[in-house]
C-alpha cells in the first residue's frame, strides 16, 4: 500500500472510533478500515455497544470479499480472546488479509497476542500507524484506565478574565458563549460520565444532558452523577428520566471515582468546591478551560480549596491545545507531573 492509502485508511478508521466514542464501555471505541489488494477502501466499522461485534468484525462484514489479499487499519491491536465476540484476529485471518497495521499494542492481558497469532498466520504486521492520534484521541481515556486502573478524569469549565466561574449573586449561566456550550454538548454526548457537586444542582439546577443544536437530545447520553451529602429536592432537573443518575453521598474522591470504574472517560462539570477536591486529590487528568472575554468583578473563583498553601506547592498544567471557540479561548492541559 502507498502511505496516502494507508493515511487514508488510517482516517476513515479514526472517524469511524470518534463516532462511538462513550457508546463502548467497558469495551475500548475502536476503528479499523479496510483495503482491498488495488488500495481501495473496502470497508470500514467500528466497535458496537458491549456483546455486539468489534471493529475489525464490522469492517470485514462491510469489505466481504474485498478483504481478500487486503489490508487492514486499525485504531488498536486486534484482540487475541473469545470474549462475548470471537477473536478479531481470527476474523481477520479468514478473511483472507494479507497486511494490518495497527496504532496501539493493546494492553489487556487477557486481549492482548493478536499480533502475534495473525503473523504466525503469515500475515505481516505493523505497530504504530497512527499512534500519537489514538492515544491522545479516542482511546486517551481507556487507555488510563487500562494503566491506572482509574477512570480519566477532564475538569472542564468557564471562567471569566478575573478566573471567577460565578456572578456575586452565585448565576454562572452564561459565562461562555454560544460556540462554547455547542461544543461543550457534543462532548457531552460522548462521554461515559459527568459529575458536578450538590453545590452546582442546588445553586443551577442543570440538566446536564447532551443536547443537539436543535435541542433534541442527543443519541448518547452520559451517567449523570451528583457528590455530595446534602439532600437535592426531588424535582431537581439532574433526576428526570433523559438519562440515568448516579447519586454518591459521600467526600471521598476515590469513592467517586471507584464507583465509576466501567464508566472510563469522566467530565468534572461541578463548581468551585467539587474542582478543589478533584486538584488536591491528584486527580485531574486533564483541563478544558474555557475562558471568556468577560469580567464578574466579583463572586466565587474557579476552584476552592485546592490544597496549595505557598507558591511551591502550586499545581502546574502544561499546554496541550490552545484554540478560538467562538469568541472564547479554550486551554486544554496536562499536569506537568504526566
Ligand atoms: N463556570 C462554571 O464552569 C461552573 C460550573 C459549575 C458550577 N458553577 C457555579 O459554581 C457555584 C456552585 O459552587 P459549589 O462549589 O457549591 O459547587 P460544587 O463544587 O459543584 O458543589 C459543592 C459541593 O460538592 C460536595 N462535595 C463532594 N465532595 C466534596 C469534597 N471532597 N470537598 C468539598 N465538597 C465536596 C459538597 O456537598 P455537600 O455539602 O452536600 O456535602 C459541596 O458543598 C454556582 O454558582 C454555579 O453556578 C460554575
Amino acid at each position: 500500500m502507498t502511505a496516502p492509502e494507508l493515511a487514508e485508511a488510517l482516517q476513515f478508521a479514526l472517524d469511524a472510533a470518534e463516532a462511538v466514542r462513550g457508546t463502548t464501555s467497558p469495551n475500548p471505541p475502536v476503528g479499523a478500515a479496510i483495503l482491498d489488494v488495488d488500495g481501495r477502501i473496502a470497508g470500514v466499522g467500528a466497535t458496537a455497544p458491549p456483546g455486539g461485534p468489534h471493529a475489525e468484525v464490522r469492517a470485514l462484514a462491510a469489505a466481504g470479499e474485498r478483504a481478500r489479499g487486503g489490508t487492514a487499519v486499525v485504531t488498536l491491536e486486534p484482540c487475541n480472546h473469545t470474549g462475548r465476540t470471537g477473536p478479531c484476529a481470527h476474523a481477520l485471518i479468514e478473511a483472507g488479509i494479507a497486511t494490518v497495521h495497527y496504532a496501539i499494542a493493546d494492553p489487556n492481558p487477557v486481549a492482548e497476542g493478536g499480533a502475534a497469532t495473525l503473523r504466525a498466520a503469515g500475515i505481516a504486521v505493523h505497530e504504530g500507524l497512527g499512534a500519537d492520534a489514538v492515544a491522545h484521541g479516542t482511546l486517551r481515556a481507556w487507555l488510563h484506565r487500562q494503566r491506572t486502573g482509574r477512570p480519566h478524569v477532564t475538569w472542564k469549565y468557564a471562567a471569566g478574565l478575573d478566573g471567577r466561574s460565578a456572578a456575586a449573586d452565585g448565576t454562572s449561566q452564561w459565562i461562555s458563549g454560544p460556540d462554547a456550550r455547542t461544543r461543550v454538548h457534543d462532548e457531552r454526548s460522548r462521554l461515559d460520565a459527568i459529575v458536578v457537586g450538590t453545590g452546582t444542582v442546588l445553586a443551577d439546577d442543570p440538566w446536564l444532558t447532551a443536547r443537539l443544536p436543535d435541542g433534541e437530545l442527543a443519541p448518547h447520553q452520559p451517567l449523570r452523577v451528583v457528590v455530595g451529602l446534602s439532600d437535592i429536592p426531588t424535582d431537581a432537573r439532574v433526576l428526570d428520566d433523559s438519562a440515568p443518575t448516579l447519586v454518591l453521598r459521600t467526600h471521598d474522591i476515590d469513592e467517586v471515582l471507584e464507583a465509576l470504574t466501567d464508566h472510563p472517560d469522566v467530565l468534572v462539570e461541578g463548581g468551585p468546591r467539587l474542582a478543589g477536591a478533584f486538584l488536591a486529590a491528584g486527580r485531574v487528568d486533564r483541563v478544558q478551560a474555557y475562558i471568556a472575554p468577560v469580567v464578574l468583578g466579583a463572586g466565587s473563583a474557579a476552584v476552592q480549596d485546592a490544597g496549595v498553601a505557598t507558591i511551591a506547592e502550586a499545581l502546574r498544567f502544561r499546554r496541550e491545545r490552545i484554540e478560538t471557540v467562538g469568541a472564547d479561548v479554550l486551554m486544554t492541559l496536562v499536569p506537568e507531573r504526566d
